[in-house]
């Protein structure tokens, strides 16, 4: 069942086409990733998605809805999580959910709920401005999840994050996702999307250029390889060249090794997410 439907996406900002025409569905408890560098259209078609500003042309319909004619319906529905989301920084971290709680109708149990989920419970008396990045950005989260919404849009969620704090976000995201969410994110970090998402559509220069599970995703640029390390006469120093996994000649150098009685070891290599790009744009990722 798809929740979100896009058909034919434009955005044009005066000169700059940013979305140029985009089609694609998200089924229900899908992590889909909008993968692409800066500039792609990834933030331009996230509004569009949540409403905040209207396309061009083209139709999109989340949970059923039409985001042009229904964007109340659609907003009461989903959870955001922005970049230039605003706290209170004044307000207590308690107080900061408790206001928008109450905007939506509910009371401190959910604050207290979310504040459990996203583990930010320890530091619900801190005033926001306190937090360092990364648990603000788990207090953004708590913040989306107050209705708790079927589907959460993520804007590049874990963007200059430092590695460990980037890493506890991405678990958060995996255990909404475990909770039956659906959960649209976009980003530039190709692991993240490569271990986060079901599918990824490749975004480059407002298009999506190509979309499908990462394992097919890199299947599609070429097989695995095999990295074969010998032992160069010296015992401990490895020498190694890369070859195609399934291809004769490779069996004949590993029939050669074996013939010789050349110590070796195999090692198995796969493409990345930057190879699929660099690949599809020949552009590389930056
Ligand atoms: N408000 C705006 N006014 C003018 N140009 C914009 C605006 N927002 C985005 N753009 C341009 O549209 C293109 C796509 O931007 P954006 O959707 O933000 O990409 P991404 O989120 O993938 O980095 C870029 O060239 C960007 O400079
Ligand atoms: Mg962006």
């Amino acid at each position: 069942m798809s929740v979100i439907n896009a058909a034919d996406l434009h955005k044009k900002y005066k000169k700059t086409e940013a979305v140029q025409g985009i089609s694609f569905e998200v089924d229900k408890g899908e992590i889909f990733g909008f993968l692409g560098p800066n500039g792609a259209g990834k933030t331009t078609t996230i509004r569009i998605l949540t409403t905040q500003i209207k396309p061009d042309k083209g139709k999109a319909e989340v949970l059923g809805f039409d985001v042009r004619k229904d964007s109340h319906k659609v907003k009461s529905r989903i959870g955001v999580v922005f970049e230039d989301q605003n706290l209170y920084p004044r307000l207590s971290v308690f107080q900061n959910l408790l206001f928008f709680a109450r905007l939506y109708g509910f009371g401190k149990e959910r604050v207290e709920e979310v504040l459990d989920f996203v583990e930010l419970s320890h530091r619900s008396k801190d005033e926001a401005q306190k937090l360092s990045r990364g648990l603000k950005q788990r207090l953004i989260i708590a913040r989306s999840l107050l209705t708790d919404p079927e589907i959460i849009f993520m804007d590049e969620p874990t963007s200059g994050l430092d590695p460990h704090i980037a890493r506890n976000i991405r678990s958060l995201i995996r255990n909404l996702s475990e909770k039956g969410k659906t959960i649209f994110l976009t980003t530039h970090y190709m692991e993240e999307a490569d271990e986060l998402c079901s599918r990824i559509a490749i975004i480059n220069k407002g298009k999506i250029v190509k979309l499908d599970t990462p394992e097919n995703l890199k299947e599609s640029i070429g097989k695995t390889s095999l990295v074969i390390k010998t032992e160069n006469g010296t015992p401990g120093n490895w020498e190694s060249r890369t070859m195609p996994a399934d291809s004769p000649e490779t069996a004949g150098a590993l029939q050669e090794l074996i013939n010789k009685g050349v110590k070796f070891k195999i090692e198995t290599k796969k493409p990345s997410l930057e190879d699929v790009f660099i690949a599809l744009t020949g552009a590389k990722f930056e």
